[in-house]
This record gives C-alpha cells, structure tokens and sequence, in this order.
C-alpha cells in the first residue's frame, strides 16, 4: 500500500523562498566617538533586511511592529563586514516574526563574531494601509519548526508581560515608590 501524499495548503510559501541576506561594509562615517559602529547604525540595517524578508514573504508593502530584545553582544570595528541572515520564524494571520542573526567579519585577521540575534515582528499591509493575510509558512527542517513554536511561545509570553506590567503600573503609587526605592541610587528630591 503506498503512502497517501500531501502537499502544503494553496499559497504556502516555504521559509527558504524569503531567506534574505545582507553583507555591508563598516565605513568611518558609521563609527561613534569611542571609534565603534554606532547601535543605530546596525539597527537600521536590522530593520532594513527585516523588511525585505517579510515583503518577500507577504509578497506585499510591510512595517514593523515590535522589536524583541536588541542585546550588542560585541562591538563592530570600522572596516568589519557585517551580515545580517534573515528568516521568516513564525507567521500569524497578517503579522510575521522575522528571526535576524547579525555576525561582523574581521577578514585580515579571520576572526567572525556573532554580535546579536533579535526578532522584528513584521505585519503586511494592503492598498488601504490595513493589516493584510499573509501566506502560511512550509516548515522543511527540525529547526525551523523549532523556531516556529518558539516564535509562538515569545508571544504568549509577551502577552502575559504585558498584562503584567499594566498591573504593575495602575497598582504603582508615591508612597509606595518612596518605600521601595529606598534602597536605590537614587535621591528624591521634593
Ligand atoms: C502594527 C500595526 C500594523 C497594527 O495594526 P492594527 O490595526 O492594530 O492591527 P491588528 O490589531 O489587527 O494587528 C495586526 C497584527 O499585528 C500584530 N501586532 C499588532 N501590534 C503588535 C505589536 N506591538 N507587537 C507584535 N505584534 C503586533 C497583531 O498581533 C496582529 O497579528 P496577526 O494578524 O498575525 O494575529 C499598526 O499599529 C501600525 O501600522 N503601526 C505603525 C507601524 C510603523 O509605522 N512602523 C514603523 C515605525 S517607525
């Protein structure tokens, strides 16, 4: 007996159809005064291939949503060749979670450093600026499923900070603060 096929939902598109990659020169212009790239520098460049990747995704206009956690893990040189990778992890109904790897290349000396990962979480637009449906994502290796669910798992942990934190804020009153800063560095002075 052979085993019935089965292809992917009509539209689907397959996490390797949008994998974008982006190479760029770190030139003196980019440097701060201590002579390291700038961070907005690299999340310029950060929000720009997140936007390609979900564009070619959606196969529509894109804009970001939110940016989860951007750690600099090491500083990028003036002359470092810097390349973002990035992946469509996750889709939702209009929004979808671009994962970007960011490695700087120190070509003299062979020496590659992976200076951070973040997730842009991109939604789709149509012609009247509204949130647009997306395609659904084929997931083709162990990992990208991996990073699918783990996609899945940062929003609902997203929800429930965020729920949190506005408990945190309505509950939050001067006396209180006063108490508990009281072991901070830090001088109320009123
Ligand atoms: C983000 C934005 C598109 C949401 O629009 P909205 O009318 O509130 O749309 P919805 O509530 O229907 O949300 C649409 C999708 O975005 C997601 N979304 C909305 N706000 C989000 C946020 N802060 N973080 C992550 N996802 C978000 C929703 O979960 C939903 O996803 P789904 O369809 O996959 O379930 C809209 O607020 C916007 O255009 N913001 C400005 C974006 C921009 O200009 N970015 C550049 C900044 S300089």
């Amino acid at each position: 007996m052979t085993a019935a096929l089965s292809y992917p939902p009509a539209g689907y598109k397959p996490v390797s159809f949008s994998v974008t990659t982006i190479t760029e020169l770190m030139i003196p212009s980019y440097a701060n005064f201590g002579g390291k790239i700038h961070g907005g520098i690299l999340l310029s460049l950060m929000d720009k291939v997140a936007y390609v990747c979900a564009a070619k995704h959606a196969g529509n206009y894109c804009v970001t949503a939110s940016i989860d956690a951007v750690n600099f893990l090491a500083p990028v040189e003036v002359g470092d060749l810097v390349s973002l990778i990035a992946s469509v992890n996750y889709v939702g109904k209009t929004s979808m979670v671009v994962g970007i790897k960011v490695i700087s290349e120190n070509v003299k000396a062979s020496v590659v450093q992976h200076t951070n990962t973040s997730y842009f979480t991109m939604v789709a637009k149509d012609d009247q600026n509204k949130p647009a449906e997306v395609p659904g994502l084929i997931l083709e290796t162990q990992e990208q499923v991996r990073r699918f669910e783990e996609a899945r798992k940062r929003k609902e942990l997203k929800q429930s900070y965020g729920q949190e934190m506005q408990k945190i804020k309505a509950e939050l009153d001067y006396d209180t603060c006063r108490e508990t800063l009281a072991g901070e560095r830090c001088w109320i002075n009123l």
